[in-house]
């Protein structure tokens, strides 16, 4: 393989694996770190967590990550029922969470009608799309109860520097990586350059899962 695209994979890989999360609020699955990228809960599934539940508020509560990328295009979803295949409620996003460290929204409220009862289970997902496209996933399993306890400021807290913002996408050219009509400048363009780079890594990237 030639030594440029060994050069691009490496850093591919390297980007991956420091981007990985724990969700510490509801607490998760488990510890999905060498799965994470695998849809829908990072490799983690349902018969590993049935017995440890966290509490969570009938309206609504937080949930706290410890991200380790500089940002990522953010999304929370619901599944609801005791074995969630769908995770088809948004709860945020998507959203532009940024930078590293330990990040909470200490109060993600449900959608106004969605109904829920003391004791219904669901599965809470987050995934985190990193900036080469990297998709990460990470579950926990709650059950909706008013007895649900604060996580408390140890656990629920943003680091410093730590937050959120809108997404700050240019529109439609930046899709337009065929002909180079992407930006060039701007600390969100996708120019030329690192649109072909992108192709070639994924390229090499199938290319290793097809080995
Ligand atoms: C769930 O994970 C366990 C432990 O890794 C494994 O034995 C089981 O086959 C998995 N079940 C499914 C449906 O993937
Ligand atoms: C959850 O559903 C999957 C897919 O239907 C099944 O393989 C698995 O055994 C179920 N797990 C539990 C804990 O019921
Ligand atoms: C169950 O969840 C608690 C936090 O709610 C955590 O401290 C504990 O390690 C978890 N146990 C397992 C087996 O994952
Ligand atoms: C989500 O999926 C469940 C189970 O498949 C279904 O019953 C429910 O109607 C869906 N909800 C939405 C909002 O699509
Ligand atoms: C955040 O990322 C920087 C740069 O990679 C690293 O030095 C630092 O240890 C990270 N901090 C946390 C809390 O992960
Ligand atoms: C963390 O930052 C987000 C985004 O700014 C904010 O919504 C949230 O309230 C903050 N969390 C805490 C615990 O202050
Ligand atoms: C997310 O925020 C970071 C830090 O402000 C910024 O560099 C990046 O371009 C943003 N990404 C998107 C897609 O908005
Ligand atoms: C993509 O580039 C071509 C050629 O420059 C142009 O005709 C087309 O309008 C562009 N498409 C978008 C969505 O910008």
């Amino acid at each position: 393989m030639h030594a440029a695209i060994i050069t691009l994979l490496l850093t591919f890989f390297t980007s991956l694996s420091s981007a990985h999360y724990a969700l510490t609020f509801p607490y998760w699955r488990g510890p999905s770190f060498p799965t994470q990228w695998d849809y829908p809960c990072g490799g983690m599934n349902q018969s590993l967590s049935a017995n440890n539940r966290t509490l969570w508020p009938l309206s609504g509560g937080a949930i706290a990550l410890t991200p380790t990328h500089p940002w990522a295009q953010t999304y929370i979803n619901l599944g609801l029922g005791s074995n969630v295949t769908g995770f088809n409620i948004s709860l945020v996003g998507p959203f532009n969470q940024t930078s590293n460290g330990t990040f909470c929204l200490p109060e993600v409220k449900l959608p106004a009608d969605l109904n829920v009862q003391e004791g219904t289970q669901a599965s809470i997902q987050v995934v985190q799309l990193s900036h080469l496209g990297g998709a990460l996933y990470n579950c926990a399993d709650i059950t909706f109860s008013k007895d649900a306890k604060s996580p408390g400021s140890a656990v629920c807290f943003n680091s410093t520097g730590v937050g959120a913002q809108a997404l700050d996408y240019d529109g439609p050219e930046q899709c337009n990586a065929t002909t180079g009509g992407g930006k060039t400048s701007g600390a969100t363009g996708l120019g030329t350059g690192p649109g072909v780079m992108l192709l070639v890594v994924f390229a090499g990237v199938v290319a290793v899962f097809m080995v």
